[in-house]
């Protein structure tokens, strides 16, 4: 694979090709070839879960100058903002915040109390969806911590791919893992991670959205529990 050259602009299909070959590498080679390829226009989506707390040990390694944002709903748990502070110390890093353009108040003056449990499509669009889209405005790459075995919506996830909704490229460096290989990896590194997992929250969002789950069940099964709705938007 030819790393040096720095090129403006791949195809879906490069993408998919370039992809292909890192497939059984370790996330560290796509990272460095991402950043490699499109610093200082990448950047780190952290929702600051196991996955994300693994990608920014990793990243800090290789770029200690990127960028990384977490979009702030005003709805997270206190232990993750909890989270958010301890890996601040620990990497000395800036995570940026993207907050939605209204408050919870304006919010709610607008579409009523409680939108999140009566159309939380609608609430995600505006406290997620668009703030992603500011975040990631000039940008050419960004990177999550998705993985295929997380959901059927998420099987089909490539390493690198083109992001059609988004409009750049997508790299998902944990995309093979499993969750064990996470939790080896913050163990053996030490690395801070949010309490919550510890307390029967395999996946973590905000919290009216966000309740455990019991052992065996989907991990997932927490996220919007009673609703079909499985994504909010960020994952095409
Ligand atoms: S979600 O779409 O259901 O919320 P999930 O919690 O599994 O997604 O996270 C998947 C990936 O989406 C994370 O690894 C991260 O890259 C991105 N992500 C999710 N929530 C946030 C957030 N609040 N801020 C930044 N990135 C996020
Ligand atoms: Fe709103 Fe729930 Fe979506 Fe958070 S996860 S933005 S509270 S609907």
């Amino acid at each position: 694979m030819e790393t040096t050259a720095r090129l403006t602009s791949f195809t879906a299909s490069e993408l998919e090709a370039i992809g292909n070959e890192f497939e059984d590498q370790p996330p560290q080679v796509v990272l460095r070839w991402a950043f490699h390829q499109f610093h200082p226009e990448i950047a780190l989506a952290c929702s600051f879960g196991a996955e994300d707390v693994v990608l920014v040990d990793m990243i800090v390694e290789i770029e200690p100058a990127a960028r990384i944002f977490y979009l702030d709903t005003d709805f997270l748990f206190p232990e993750t903002r909890d989270v958010i502070e301890r890996v601040k110390m620990r990497y000395g890093i800036e995570p940026v915040a993207y907050r939605s353009l209204l408050t919870p108040e304006e919010q709610a003056r607008l579409y009523g109390e409680n939108l999140y449990w009566r159309d939380p499509d609608r609430c995600c669009a505006l406290r997620k969806v668009e703030p992603l889209q500011r975040a990631l405005a000039g940008l050419r790459a960004w990177i999550t911590g998705i993985r295929r075995e997380q959901a059927p919506t998420r099987a089909h996830a490539r390493l690198i791919e083109w992001d059609r909704k988004f409009g750049l490229v997508k790299i998902n460096p944990l995309v093979r893992w499993t969750a064990r290989e996470v939790w080896s990896y913050i163990k053996e590194h030490h690395v801070p991670y949010n309490v919550l997992h510890d307390h029967g929250y395999p996946s973590i969002g905000c919290w009216p959205c966000t309740q455990p789950v019991a052992p065996g069940e989907d991990p997932r099964s927490g996220r919007w529990r009673g609703f079909q709705k499985t994504e909010c938007g960020l994952h095409a």
